[in-house]
């Protein structure tokens, strides 16, 4: 694999949707080289894959790292195990920001609808205000499709109702479709419409963002989308800008994951539809072997060929070579 220090990103996604950030690796780790961060907390962490790449790089940085998620993966757990310099907090992220120490950058990956995302915006920005401190560099996944303009609850239940959208559980999505279509990237908790007010991460960023001059978002439209959000004024701006520069809304980038997404949702109907049609082929044949044992048809055969003196309308020996090709 072509990823800084020889990860794979499909370790913990067999399927390649391209899921983690991780494969957003090279700009990840420049905007924290420009930050000079020395510390990086990774909200949603599932099986440590992207954990793994920050710890990595902290070693080569002098940073600390840190993973925020209520329920780690068991990779994730081994990879505390082993690196005794991670610390892993089995917290959501709206519990953890109330006691943990604020670090130079923060990357949003965890829970995605607009009122998570807010919530977590506004109390990082009310904490490093109270404490004098810089705004940490914000990183923020799946900015782009699916959950720009579409929430997704990991527990409905812990939104308050007022922010809720109406969800489709185990709902499937497809790009250019408000709805949601059987067969399509299929999603725990999603809303049953994208787009609209107070719907989706990137709707989040940008009312957090509006009326607020001094802050700057960037979208880099490559593998569901990432964002980066900092202040105008911190000291490592320009070197953001020019890091970002070729990426930010890139137009090429934007068609290229456009047409990536495409074709992983609509492999997935495909694959959807040939299950769907293997289960039916199950059931005809569930069928077609109870009539070949029953009685009842074999004497309905023997009655045929009696009566028609001849070739019978149907037979059990032409449902026996159906049943053998089908296999
Ligand atoms: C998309 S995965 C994270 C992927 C990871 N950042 C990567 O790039 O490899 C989302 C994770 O967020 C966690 N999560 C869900 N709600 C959360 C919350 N409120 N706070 C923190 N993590 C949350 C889930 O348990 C899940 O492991």
């Amino acid at each position: 694999m072509d990823l800084p220090f020889g990860l794979n990103p499909y370790d913990n996604d067999p399927g390649a949707w391209g899921a983690s950030l991780l494969n957003n690796a090279e700009l990840l780790l420049g905007c924290l080289d420009a930050a000079r961060a020395r510390s990086v907390a990774e909200v949603g962490a599932y099986a440590g894959d992207l954990t793994r790449l920050l710890l990595l790089w902290a070693e080569r940085a002098g940073a600390r790292v840190v993973a925020i998620d209520p329920s780690p993966q068991p990779e994730l757990e081994q990879l505390e195990r082993e690196r005794s310099e991670l610390q892993l907090i089995r917290e959501t992220s709206l519990d953890a920001f109330e006691h943990i120490e604020l670090t130079d950058a923060i990357v949003l990956d965890g829970d995605h609808n607009y009122y998570t995302v807010t919530q977590e915006l506004l109390r990082i920005a009310q904490r490093s205000a109270a404490e004098g401190v810089e705004l940490p560099l914000l990183l923020l996944h799946d900015v782009c499709w699916p959950h720009g303009r579409r929430d997704d609850y990991f527990d409905p239940d812990q939104i308050p109702a007022e922010y809720r959208q109406p969800i489709v559980p185990e709902g499937g999505l497809y790009p250019g479709l408000e709805t949601t279509r059987h067969g399509g990237l299929p999603y725990h908790n999603p809303a049953a419409r994208e787009g609209g007010p107070r719907n989706g991460v990137l709707t989040a960023v940008e009312d957090f963002v509006s009326g607020h001059d001094e802050l700057r978002l960037a979208v880099v439209p490559a593998f569901y989308g990432l964002g980066v959000l900092w202040r105008r004024e911190a000291p490592y701006a320009a070197e953001l800008e020019r890091i970002l520069a070729p990426w930010e809304d890139n137009p090429l980038l934007a068609r290229l994951e456009r047409n990536r997404v495409l074709h992983l949702a609509s492999s997935h109907v495909q694959l959807r539809l040939a299950t769907d049609r293997g289960e039916e082929l199950g059931r005809q044949r569930e069928l077609l072997e109870r009539m070949l044992a029953s009685r009842a048809f074999w004497a309905a055969e023997l009655f045929l060929r009696i009566r028609q003196r001849g070739k019978p309308i149907f037979s059990r020996a032409e449902i026996r070579r159906l049943l053998s090709n089908q296999r």
